[in-house]
Parts: structure tokens; C-alpha cells; sequence
């Protein structure tokens, strides 16, 4: 897999407005239905009005598709530092999730591309039931 959201992801990093933290972070994402959808980071000088780039390109799949759009699987990279989605990006991935949450999310850990369900990175997923 990944190999080709993960490049997708680094071009759309180079792309994120990253001006206080300096984190340019990239997501690529594809879609049940086969679409595929990039997201950046966007900071703001009120910082709280931050997006994450994984939720920018959730939002995108959803602004295109609707909301009935899934994930299939989804990768996020910065250059220069490695981590996995925030928690409330979890939570977000979790509301557009594959059902049982098998949507696959890739990130970087020690140099090399990491894949859990997002079951996996948040159990027990707030929902209205
Ligand atoms: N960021 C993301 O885009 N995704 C994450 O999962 C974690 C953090 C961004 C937000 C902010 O612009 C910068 O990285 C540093 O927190």
C-alpha cells in the first residue's frame, strides 16, 4: 500500500501553513468509493483556530463524496518529526471509519511506515449509540 498515500501525503505537506509550529504536516487519504483526497495543516495566529492536516482531508472526502463518505485508509506525514494522529483527529477518522473501525492509518515510528486500524488507535470511540 502506503507507499503511493505516503507520497501523496509528502506533497501535501509541502503545501501546510505551519508559520508558528513549523510542523508541515501532510495527509492523503482514499475513500471506499475509490476517491483520493490530500490534506494539510492550517495554523492560525490564534492558535486554537489550528486545523490538522488529517482532518483537513477528511473534511475535503466529505465536502466531495458526502456523509456517508468512509476511509479506506488514510496516511499522515511531517517531515522531519514522526507521529501518530492526534487524538482529535482519532476521533474524527473514528466517525468516517470502515465499519469495526478497519480503516487502516499509516504514520512514520522510527523511520519506517507504521499501519493500525483506527479501532486500534482509539478504542472505545465516542459515539451517540
Ligand atoms: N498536527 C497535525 O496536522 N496532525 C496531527 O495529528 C498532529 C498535529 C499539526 C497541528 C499543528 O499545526 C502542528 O501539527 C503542531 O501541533
Amino acid at each position: 500500500m502506503p507507499a503511493d498515500l505516503l507520497t501523496l501525503a509528502r506533497q501535501a505537506a509541502a503545501k501546510a501553513h505551519a508559520p508558528y509550529s513549523r510542523f508541515q504536516v501532510g495527509c492523503a487519504l482514499e475513500t471506499e468509493a475509490g476517491g483520493m483526497f490530500q490534506g494539510c495543516n492550517v495554523e492560525n495566529a490564534s492558535y486554537g483556530l489550528t486545523i490538522c492536516a488529517e482532518r483537513a482531508a477528511i473534511f475535503q472526502a466529505v465536502a466531495a463524496e458526502g456523509g456517508g463518505m468512509r476511509v479506506r485508509r488514510l496516511a499522515v506525514v511531517c517531515p522531519g518529526h514522526e507521529f501518530p494522529p492526534c487524538g482529535a483527529c482519532r476521533q474524527v477518522i473514528a466517525e468516517f471509519s470502515l465499519p469495526g473501525g478497519a480503516t487502516e492509518v499509516t504514520f512514520l515510528q522510527n523511520g519506517r511506515a507504521v499501519t493500525r486500524t483506527a479501532a486500534e488507535l482509539l478504542p472505545e470511540a465516542f459515539g451517540l449509540g
